[in-house]
């Protein structure tokens, strides 16, 4: 049973999404050990106590110094001995220690197309944003392994969303992720469950059943 931690900073969809999942079975060979939020009042952290998950806040705030934070989220980490370190809406940026300890072992949930609209700066709202003002026809979401760069590590799997004409960030954020987050984010951990999904030269290549 692959135990899950999953890190968010916000309301926590693609959180619920993931709960939902493996209440109703399609996620098989996971379970949630932990929500931890850098937010104390993010919704996500009562939607993890809704079930009966353990929910935490590890917030910079507290800690004297940035590396003090690390070593105790690391701690948390490595103490429940968590195997998959999954990213739903996760806003801090992720220790290079944490990293090292966790080898395609942390997985991100991104709001575009990777390599587009992604990188420092490219979060919330703003993805949605700056695909509108280029005027591109599709966008998605990507679910990737996390390496020391910022949305740079192996394409796990991707989900081509329209956009459409009068679109708004906000209805454009919504719409990828109805179509997009919430399938995806479960069918990866799925997939890493099951141990279809292995990286080689830098690329996430998932074996058939
Ligand atoms: C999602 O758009 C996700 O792709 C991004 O942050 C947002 C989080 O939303 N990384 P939620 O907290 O899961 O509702």
């Amino acid at each position: 049973m692959l135990k899950l931690a999953v890190l968010v900073s916000g309301g926590g969809t693609n959180l619920q999404a993931v709960i939902d999942a493996i209440e109703t079975g399609k996620i098989t060979g996971a379970r949630i050990e932990i929500v931890i939020s850098n937010n104390k009042n993010a919704y996500a952290l009562e939607r993890a106590r809704q079930h009966g998950i353990e929910a935490r806040c590890i917030s910079p705030r507290d800690y004297s110094s940035r590396e003090q934070f690390n070593q105790e989220l690391l701690n948390c980490l490595t103490e429940r001995r968590v195997d998959l370190v999954v990213l739903a809406g996760c806003l801090v940026v992720i220790p290079e220690q944490m990293v090292d300890a966790f080898p395609n072992r942390i997985i991100n949930i991104h709001p575009s197309l990777i390599p587009s609209f992604c990188g420092t700066g490219f979060y919330g709202l703003k993805v949605h944003e700056e695909a509108l003002k280029r005027g591109v026809k599709v966008t998605g979401a990507t679910v990737h392994f996390v390496d020391k760069g910022t949305d740079t590590g192996p394409i796990i799997l991707q989900k081509a969303v329209e956009v459409k004409e009068g679109d708004t960030a906000k209805a454009l954020q919504l719409r990828v992720m109805e179509e997009a987050e919430w399938k995806l984010l479960p069918q990866a951990i799925q997939l890493i469950a099951q141990g279809r999904v292995e990286v080689a030269d830098g690329r996430a290549i998932i074996r058939e059943e």
